[in-house]
């Protein structure tokens, strides 16, 4: 059995990664300070899998809780979603967020040198790539300086993992760059649960449509872009769970920096998601324009076929398929998961 100390499981990409680790065979342990979430959770994946997952309360800095982690299970690889991740957020208080994200990543990284566990998979970001150049982004393109604490956090993290693996190269570390990650288990047991007033599009439109916002602002309709919004790669959550167990296949005991794109590869703009989402719910809904927000790059997708050639993983599920599973879940939970 492979043990997988998934940090930050409890949130809303390790919820769903945690299920596939189990369709797939893995032995997951979810380790989560519960700052961004709720208990239920876990009872909600325990009904979806019919089994118990074994969970450990505890945060990335704590050096001696980790310590005893490590001493008391066999885990063979890490997968670390523990973060801070509001972009907003991440301006005002920028110390936190470094402390958190990367010293947090450091205290990690140290405790599996220490109990020599060399397996590590980091959530990373498309928004290492800052304003691009051009798109489609492959793993090539460059990296910008970021426009805020939080996507500077990626960034050095990343440069921390890839000098961590020169210095001890037996280590297998896997940098996973997601795109915009929507979407919903099937069941609508579980899913994004924000605190406070969404900043995101999806759990935005999701909102609305259950009657907790009004309408959705579109932050600008002068871009230069077929309808004038900004284009994102949208990729169901559920995808993106199954890149993580794709490159848990592929990279385990396999020593060097791996870096994938997790995207679809399709570029779709505000209003073609505020159409879609208008289709799943059945009525137009209510939107309009406002100004730019600071920051928004204008086209940001993938080119994901260096993770389709090398770790055979593709997103197969449709844009109807992110909208439905996201409004089902905001439905059936219309106030997120309550304790
Ligand atoms: P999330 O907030 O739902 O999940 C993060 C989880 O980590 C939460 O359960 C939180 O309680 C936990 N956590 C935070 N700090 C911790 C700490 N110090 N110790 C232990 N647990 C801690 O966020 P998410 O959307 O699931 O994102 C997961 C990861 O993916 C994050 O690192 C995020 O930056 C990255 N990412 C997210 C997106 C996105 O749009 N959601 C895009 C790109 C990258
Ligand atoms: C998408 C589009 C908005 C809300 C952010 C982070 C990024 C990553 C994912 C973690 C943009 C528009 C949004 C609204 C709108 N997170 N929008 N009205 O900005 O691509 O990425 O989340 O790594 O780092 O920056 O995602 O969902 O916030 O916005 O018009 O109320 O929707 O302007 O064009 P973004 P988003």
């Amino acid at each position: 059995m492979t043990t997988i100390l998934v940090t930050g499981g409890a949130g809303y990409i390790g919820s769903h990664t945690v299920i596939e680790l189990v369709n797939a065979g893995y032995e997951p342990i979810i380790y989560d300070n519960f700052y961004n979430a709720k208990k239920t959770v876990l009872k909600r994946i325990n009904t979806i899998l019919g089994r118990e997952v074994k969970c450990i309360e505890g945060d990335i800095r704590d050096a001696q809780k980790l310590d005893l982690v490590f001493s008391q299970n066999k885990i063979d690889g890490v997968i670390n979603f523990a973060g801070l991740k509001a972009v907003g957020e991440s301006v005002k208080m920028p110390l936190e967020y470094y402390d958190n994200n990367v010293n947090g990543a450091r205290v990690l990284l140290s405790a599996m040198l220490k109990h020599n566990c060399k397996n590590f998979i980091f959530s990373s970001s498309a928004t290492v790539y800052g304003e691009p150049d051009s798109v489609p982004l492959t793993e090539n393109s460059p990296l910008k300086r970021a426009n805020c604490p939080y996507g500077q956090t990626k960034v050095d993290i990343e440069y921390m993992c890839q000098e961590l693996q020169v210095a001890h190269n037996d280590f297998s570390m896997v940098l996973l760059r997601y795109f915009n990650p929507v979407g919903a288990h099937k069941s609508g047991l579980i899913g994004e649960d924000p605190k406070g007033v969404p900043n995101n599009l999806m759990p935005y439109l999701t909102q609305v449509a259950v009657g907790r916002l009004k309408e959705l602002s579109i932050f600008g309709n002068d871009y230069p872009t077929k309808d004038g919004t900004c284009i994102r790669d949208y990729i169901h959550v559920v995808d993106l769970a199954l890149g993580h167990v794709a490159a848990l296949k592929h990279c385990l005991n396999k020593p060097g920096c791996h870096i994938y794109n997790l995207g679809t590869g399709t570029g779709y703009s505000v209003l073609d998601m505020v159409k879609a989402f208008s289709k799943a719910i059945g009525y137009e809904l209510p939107h309009k324009f406002a100004p730019r927000r600071a920051g928004d790059v204008v086209e940001c997708y993938a080119d994901p076929s260096k993770a389709k050639n090398e770790l055979g993983w593709v997103a197969t599920r449709t844009l109807d398929d992110m909208t439905f599973d996201s409004y089902n879940w905001q439905k059936n939970n219309p106030n997120g998961y309550e304790d």
